[in-house]
């Protein structure tokens, strides 16, 4: 029995900025951003919208109603938790109105747990094939205002059914995975930005990806030709890349220009949205999906996950023949389309504006357009709504 991805679906918020504007205000030239780090455009999130309410709105266009009564197992990546305690997937199961009967947990190691979480949620229905699992990866990229990884920020979730007979893509068991404790990226409890050692994490993550290939290939016996794409986890797209070249040598000449165009398709989503920390490998294989030409049932996918502290994983999957139809139709590019732009003083309040302390507070829920939305704190409880 085959299982994996049946359906897939993804979330930002309506706000934007352009990274030429970000660049000029940081006295940049634009095209470090663009071409150096391969982005073109960052999601801002409102104080509106956290990872709890982003994950609704991308769960909510793939839940049918006997899902919502059916559902026995939510399982919620993130490394933006709301809470120390109390987990997100337990504000999720009630928002998206899920029988009470399920088993909701909130996991993190970084941007890797959204990984850990479809492994879990393929184990679970190979030993139970009539159920699915609801995987969602909901985060929020922040690392500070004129800080080197300010370009590098972003924000959404992207949320996953995992079934048997999957229409999308199989999670097959060739899974090769390592832990090495690293100070490459960490977020102290106390602290609303990450902390990075930028140039220090960037060689760990091509460390792990060249290590994992390398055992993947000696215990599979598989190579480079065996695979139509590979997809990046992306904390900024120019990232993928450099992982990819690395093992682009392996390949002849057609091999190589077949790979980078797919990575090319894999990384068009992310230029525009940013940093989505969890979801960020799985909004390359959305954006894989949405734009390779030519991809055909049965093709094997490559997928490098990687997580700061550090955990990386390397597995593959494979397309199946409706993936094209199991799409939310026109659901990024409805996104795109809807933005608003900011300039960057209007990004660098609403950036300071995120909601933050113990006060009471009240938020404009209606000036967001999303189904899901915060409306303010009470009493120390986050107030949540769908209108
Ligand atoms: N045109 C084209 N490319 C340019 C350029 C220009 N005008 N100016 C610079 N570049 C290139 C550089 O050559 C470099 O390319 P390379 O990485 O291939 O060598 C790239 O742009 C970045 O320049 P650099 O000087 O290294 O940028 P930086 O010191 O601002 O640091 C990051 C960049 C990514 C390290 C920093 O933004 C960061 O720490 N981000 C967070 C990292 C992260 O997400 N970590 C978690 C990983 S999972």
């Amino acid at each position: 029995m085959q299982v994996g991805i049946d359906q897939i679906s993804f979330f930002s918020p309506n706000y934007y900025i352009d990274m030429v504007d970000l660049a000029l205000a940081r006295d940049q030239d634009p095209n470090k951003y663009l071409v150096g780090i391969g982005q073109s455009q960052q999601a801002v999130i409102p104080p509106t919208q956290d990872a709890v309410t982003m994950a609704a709105n991308a769960a909510e266009p793939i839940l049918t109603d006997l899902d919502r009564q059916q559902l026995d197992l939510i399982i919620f990546a993130t490394e933006s938790g709301v809470d120390h305690s109390k987990s997100a997937a337990a504000y999720l199961q009630r928002l998206l109105n899920i029988q009470p009967f399920a088993r909701t947990i909130e996991i993190k190691q970084a941007c890797y747990a959204g990984t850990y979480g479809l492994m879990q949620a393929r184990d679970y229905v190979e030993l139970n094939p009539t159920k699915k699992v609801l995987v969602v990866a909901s985060d929020i990229a922040r690392y500070g205002l004129r800080t080197g990884g300010e370009v590098t920020q972003g924000g959404g979730a992207v949320a996953m059914m995992v079934t048997a007979n999957p229409r999308i893509m199989t999670l097959e068991r060739d899974n090769q995975f390592m832990t090495k404790e690293v100070m490459d990226f960490w977020r102290p409890t106390y602290a609303t930005e990450a902390r990075v050692d930028g140039k220090f994490s960037n060689n760990v993550y091509q460390e792990f990806f060249v290590e994992l290939w390398e055992r993947y290939r000696k215990v599979t016996g598989k190579d480079i030709n065996d695979f139509k794409a590979f997809v990046f986890h992306l904390p900024y797209t120019k990232m993928g890349l450099k992982g990819l070249r690395q093992i682009l040598p392996e390949a002849d000449a057609d091999q190589q220009a077949r790979l980078l165009a797919q990575f090319e398709a894999s990384r068009l989503d992310n230029k525009k949205f940013g940093n989505l920390y969890t979801g960020s490998l799985y909004l390359s294989l959305l954006s894989l999906l949405r734009h390779s030409t030519d991809l055909v049932a049965g093709d094997r996918i490559g997928l490098f996950s990687y997580g700061s502290g550090a955990e990386g994983e390397f597995y593959s999957g494979i397309i199946q023949a409706d993936y094209q139809q199991m799409l939310v139709p026109n659901q990024l590019d409805d996104l795109l389309a809807e933005r608003i732009k900011l300039s960057i003083p209007e990004y660098e309040a609403m950036f300071q504006a995120t909601l933050n302390g113990a006060a009471d507070r009240q938020l404009d829920g209606a000036a967001d357009p999303a189904l899901y939305v915060l409306t303010g704190l009470q009493q120390e409880q986050r107030q949540y709504e769908k209108q």
